[in-house]
């Protein structure tokens, strides 16, 4: 028998304001259903734990806490802070577990400062462009 398998899913600034924000490039969901069909369409059962913040400090506490818990694999969207944050990249590193990094829309088709991703140098795996699969593929990754 296989055990269910646990996963820490953390959305970084702005990502609390889906559905309002931009929809053109992020789509019209909200966080919360984008939660709600995630879940609902996962191939196995599995324990979802979100988290959202739009603090880099409390982001980076959070990923530490990971060290303590037990999880198989964490999913990031560090919204912004993926291009800007060395105290994210130097946290992910602290991990043991598989790192998947997820982008709703694919920032290689935008803006030049999107281009640099400083948290991906810690991910075991990067996905873009996926708008609201990203969390369930991201996390169907780990159960094939
Ligand atoms: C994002 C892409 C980032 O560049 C942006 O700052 C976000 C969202 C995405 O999911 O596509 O906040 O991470």
């Amino acid at each position: 028998m296989t055990s269910t398998k646990k996963f820490l899913i953390i959305n970084g600034p702005n990502l609390n304001m889906l559905g309002a924000r931009e929809p053109e490039i992020y789509g019209s969901l909200s966080l919360l259903e984008i939660i709600k069909y995630t879940e609902k369409n996962l191939s196995a059962k599995c324990e979802c734990v979100w988290y959202q913040s739009n603090i880099e400090g409390d982001i980076v506490t959070r990923i530490q806490e990971l060290t303590k818990q037990d999880f198989n694999a964490l999913v990031i969207n560090p919204g912004a802070y993926s291009h800007t944050s060395v105290a994210i990249l130097d946290a992910l590193h602290i991990l043991k577990i598989p790192v998947i990094e997820v982008h709703l829309s694919n920032t290689h088709l935008r803006e030049e400062f999107r281009q640099t991703k400083l948290t991906a140098k810690a991910s075991t795996i990067i996905m873009e462009g996926l708008g609201k699969n990203a969390y369930l593929m991201a996390i169907e990754s780990q159960l094939l």
